[in-house]
C-alpha cells in the first residue's frame, strides 16, 4: 500500500482553516470542495489513458485521453459526499458509484447500509472518497466491497488519516492482491478513546451538514 501525504502550502492552508471550530459548514463545505480537487491532481496521476490523435490549427498532435472503462468514483456516504464536486472537477467524465456505510460509535466497527455500484468493476480505477480515515475499519470495508466486485486499482483520498487508521488498512488489504494508495492532506497524531482523530477537525459529516 502507498501513502501519499500532500506537501504543499494550499493544501495546509485550507486544511488549517478546515480544522478551526469556528469555521461554519458553507465555508467548511467550500474548503473540502477545494481541497478535494489540489488532492485529486496528486490522485489521478497514475489515472489510465489512451494515445490520441488530434489536429492542432497547426498541424497533428499526439495526446491522451482517458481510457475505457472510465475511472469510477465512489463517495462513502455521508460524509464522502462532501468530497464529490471537488473530485469531479478534475474527472467530469469518470462515473459515479455509492457506498453508504455507518460506524457503530461504541465498537467503531462499519456496516453497509446502501449501494449503488456496477456488479462487475473488472479493469476499473476506483477513487474512494472518505475524508477521516480514523480506525481504517470503514475504509478498508469498502476496499474490500470493491475488490470483490473486480476492481483492480484503488486510491482512496482522505482529508486527513490516523497512523492507527493507515496500520490496519496496511494489515487488511495486502492480501487483496491489488494495488492500494492513500492520498490525504495530512497524518495527524492519533485516535482518542471516542475514535475520533486528534487533532482532526471533529466530526466530518457534522461539520458538513450539521448534526442529524
Ligand atoms: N469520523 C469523523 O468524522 N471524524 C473523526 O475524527 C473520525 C471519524
Amino acid at each position: 500500500m502507498r501513502v501519499h501525504v500532500a506537501d504543499h502550502p494550499l493544501v495546509a492552508h485550507k486544511l488549517t482553516a478546515l480544522r478551526d471550530e469556528r469555521t461554519d459548514s458553507p465555508t467548511f463545505r467550500r474548503l473540502a470542495d477545494e481541497l478535494v480537487t489540489l488532492l485529486a491532481y496528486e490522485a489521478t496521476r497514475d489515472v489510465r489513458v489512451a494515445p490520441l490523435q488530434v489536429r492542432t490549427p497547426v498541424g497533428p498532435a499526439t495526446g491522451v485521453r482517458l481510457s475505457s472503462p472510465k475511472p469510477l468514483v465512489v463517495p462513502i456516504l455521508r460524509a464522502g459526499l462532501g468530497m464529490l464536486d471537488g473530485m469531479m472537477r478534475l474527472l467530469p467524465t469518470a462515473e459515479v458509484g455509492f457506498l453508504g456505510m455507518v460506524r457503530d460509535e461504541h465498537t467503531l466497527t462499519a456496516t453497509t447500509y446502501a449501494t449503488r455500484l456496477p456488479e462487475d468493476l473488472s479493469a476499473r480505477q476506483c477513487y474512494v472518497l472518505d475524508p477521516m480515515l480514523a480506525t481504517g475499519g470503514t475504509l478498508s470495508a469498502a476496499i474490500r466491497f470493491l475488490v470483490d466486485r473486480g476492481a483492480d486499482d484503488i486510491t482512496a483520498i482522505c482529508l486527513l488519516s490516523a497512523p492507527e487508521g493507515v496500520a490496519r488498512l496496511e494489515r487488511e488489504v495486502t492480501d487483496l492482491l491489488v494495488p492500494v494508495t492513500i492520498v490525504t492532506a495530512a497524518m495527524d497524531e492519533r485516535l482518542n478513546e471516542l475514535g475520533y482523530i486528534v487533532p482532526g477537525l471533529g466530526d466530518a459529516g457534522d461539520r458538513l451538514y450539521g448534526v442529524v
